[in-house]
Formats: structure tokens, sequence, C-alpha cells
């Protein structure tokens, strides 16, 4: 069985939780790889809503089991929290069928006090405000306590006092008190109890599924335009959300993936500061917002909208090498009277640009050169695209390169068509 992979492809929102629901419900295996709860992948199936922060989106299917991988950065009250509505929901097992690393890096309070001091500062990025990169940059100085520390107090407690001390100056500069190592040390000794239990090794349990022959789907989080290295940096999160991102988050080699599905919206959204060049600030770019929920999942902040741009998702399908695109929330484009997409941009000197500048403050002056497209009606599960939706798409396929292979039209399951190599559309659910 191959090993399929799911990545954002714009700014995160993509819509990937659906397009993972759908894509795993014969997995056997679904792997989460980089970044914590800043993610809010949403699922909606037979009208209910679930949001998962954490815990890979195939948990809903009741065979599936569900991995955290060692590239992740963990806050234990949100997983719990996020488990124990899973089990108030009557999803089956969820204790079995969750799987932590015991090399992913917990996020402790004071991760997330130095970031509210930091996101109150006037050159704020604009975070979730969930400790992501203040937990990042404890693993990148090795002062940062992962998940395996649980499980040793001793060598917790020195690791705390280790790290408190290091922050202790930046402490001393706010005004509110932080919780202290002893009892830091106490409640983590309370989430060892229920945590230490769901340890394994992510990586080796992947490669012998794989081997083994089972289907096991890779859950990519927030987008490429994020990534740490290639995004709109400083404007970015703090992990890799490319495709070498999740194989080395998850720790895996080159070869085993099969196929690589970049989730790409038909319209663009971005939450949070930072260059957005096909952004609008008018009646469409609210229409956007309203018709798409344009709300963030994890922190419900209003989403900037915008066109679809063609030049950031072809740099986007370079960095992932993805096999194949999901175009989501087509139906959202539906009643504007005119659809536009950037296909190039131009400079303030007038230099027209092809590619997406890899300088990115040179980004943030790009305007966007724009192609026109005609409305389409609203796809239907009949199976038929509207013409007006198969030029945008066989549009988006020539200028990408990359076969679009599934089409979303709403929330639901059921809303999805599957396209083949020739354009020929088949409902999901028949
Ligand atoms: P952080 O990941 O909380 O550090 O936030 C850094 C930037 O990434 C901010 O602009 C966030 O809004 C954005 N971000 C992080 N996670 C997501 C996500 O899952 N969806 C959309 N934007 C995200
Ligand atoms: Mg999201």
């Amino acid at each position: 069985m191959p090993v399929k992979a799911v990545v954002g492809m714009q700014w995160g929102d993509e819509g990937k939780g659906k397009i993972v629901d759908v894509l795993s419900a014969e997995a056997d295996l679904v792997v989460r790889a980089a970044g914590g709860s800043n993610a809010g992948h949403t699922i909606i199936r037979g009208g209910k809503k679930t949001v998962l922060h954490l815990v890979p989106s195939g948990i809903l299917h009741e065979y599936s089991r569900c991995l955290l991988g060692a590239g992740m950065v963990i806050e234990p009250s949100k997983l719990r929290e996020e488990l124990d509505v899973l089990e108030q929901f009557g999803t089956p097992r969820v204790g079995q069928r969750v799987g932590v690393d015991p090399q992913a890096m917990l996020i402790l309070p004071w991760h997330k006090a130095i970031e509210h001091v930091r996101e109150a500062r006037p050159d704020a990025l604009g975070t979730t405000l969930r400790g992501i990169g203040p937990a990042y940059e404890s693993r990148a100085s090795r002062l940062g306590i992962p998940l395996a520390l649980l499980a040793h107090p001793e060598l917790l407690k020195t690791a705390l006092e280790a790290l408190y001390l290091d922050y202790q100056p930046i402490f001393e500069l706010g005004n509110e008190p932080v919780i202290s190592p002893s009892e830091l040390l106490a409640d983590l000794m309370q989430v060892a109890g229920w945590l230490v239990p769901m340890f394994t090794d992510v990586s080796l349990e992947t490669a012998r599924a794989s081997a083994e022959g089972r289907f096991v789907l890779l859950e990519g989080a927030q987008g490429v335009m994020l990534d740490s290295l290639h995004g709109t940096y400083p404007f970015v999160t703090s992990s890799s959300t490319v495709f070498g991102g999740l194989l080395s988050g998850i720790g895996l080699g080159n070869g085993m993936v099969s196929d690589v599905v970049g989730v790409c919206k038909a319209y663009a959204t971005r939450v949070g500061n930072g260059p957005f060049p096909t952004e609008l600030e008018d009646e469409t770019g609210k229409h956007l917002a309203a018709f798409g929920g344009e709300y963030g999942a994890t922190t419900g902040r209003l989403r900037r909208c915008g066109w679809l741009d063609a030049v950031a998702l072809k740099k986007a399908v370079r960095l992932v090498g993805s096999s194949q695109l999901a175009l989501t929330k087509v139906d959202v484009l539906c009643d504007l009277p005119e659809i536009k997409v950037a296909v190039a941009y131009e400079d303030t000197d007038g230099a027209v640009l092809a590619d997406f500048p890899c300088d990115p403050y040179r980004a943030a002056r790009m305007k966007p050169v724009y192609r026109s497209f005609a409305p389409w009606r609203a796809p239907s599960d009949d199976a038929i695209l509207p013409d007006e939706l198969q030029e945008y798409i066989s549009f988006l396929e020539g200028f990408t390169a990359t076969r679009v292979s599934l089409v979303s039209w709403g929330p639901d399951r059921s809303q999805t068509l599957v396209r083949d190599a020739g354009g020929v559309c088949r409902s999901l659910n028949p």
C-alpha cells in the first residue's frame, strides 16, 4: 500500500482536515510531523463539526491509528482536552489509537508567557499564542524538554531548572509571576501518568506499517508559505511545513512516499501579519470571508482574504514536489461576477516577475498581475463540473504543471469530486 502525504500549499487553512478525512477512510495509520496546537483542522461529517489541533484528522475513522511525530511541540493540557472531547463524542478506543513520539517537545507555561510578552509589542507577528515559537527555540538551544523526560523525574527536574535559569532574566522584565520549576514538575508528574503510556517510536511504527503494506497517510500542518525557511520570514511559523519537513518530523527517508497531495483553496487566506500580495481589503474580500466562513479554527480571528495566487502556488509546488492538487472551497466563489488569479507580479520599478521572489521583503511590495475567469455555478454531486470551473482548473494545471485530482465544493465529505487524468469526475459517494 502507498504512503500518501497531504501538504498545505498556501498560508494554512486550505481545508487539509477535510482532505485528510476523505483520504484516510482506508488508512491504517495517520501521522502528524510538526507544529502543535497552532493548527486547527476542521472536519464536518453529517452536519457535525469537529476541530482537531493536535490529534491527526484520521481519528474519526474507527480503525485508523494516529501518531504525533518527533517534530511536534505539544502542550499536554491541550492534548488531554482533545482526547477527552473525542471520547465524550463516542470516538472508539481513542486512548489506544493515539501514539506520541517521546522526542516531541513539551510546550510549557513559560513558553506561552514569553510569547505573550513578545506579541504585546508593536512588532508582533500575529502568532496563535500557543507557545509554538518559544518551544522550538528551546529545542534549538538544547534546553527544550522532550516528552521522554516525563518518564525520568530526576532528569526532568534538572532540565526544568536549567531552562528556568536561562529564562529568569526575561521573566524578571515581565509583570506576571510565572510558575516555579517545582510546581511545574508536580504538574508534569500528573501528566506523565496518562501521557507516558502513549509513547511510541513514531518513525519505527510508520516505517514498519509501510513495510507491511499498510496504508499510511502523512498529515501536514500549516502551509508552505508559512515554512520557517522558505516562507515569508519572519512572518512564518517555527517549523518546516514543506514536504521535507514531514519526512524529518516523522523520521522517514526518501522514497517511501508515492503520492504527495497539495491542498489549495480556490482563493487565498492568511491569518496573522506578513506579505499577502493578492489580499482584498474591499467588499470582495469581505464576501469571501463571510461565504467562506474564514475565521481561525484555533484563534477565532478573522482571516485576511484575497484571490488565488498562482505565482505563490507554483513556488509551493516546487518546494513540495506535489504530484497532485486538491482544490477546495470552489463553491465560495460562485456568487461573484468575476474571478481573478495572480499570474505574475509587478515590482515598484515596473519589472514583471514570473516567480515569487525569494527575498520576502521584496515580496511584500509586489503588485499582482491578474488574469480573469468567468464565474461558475455550484458543482453538484452529479459529478459534472461546470465548464467555467473546468477552465479555471485546466489553467491551474497548466500553470503549475500539476494535476488537480480532487475538487471540494463544500465542507461535507460527500461534497468531493475525484478527477481522473482526463478531467473526468466521479462523486466520492456514488
Ligand atoms: P505560530 O505558529 O503560532 O508561531 O504563528 C506564526 C504564524 O503562523 C502566524 O501568522 C499564524 O497566524 C500562522 N499560523 C500558525 N498555524 C497556523 C495554521 O494552522 N493555520 C493558519 N495560520 C497559522
Ligand atoms: Mg487551520
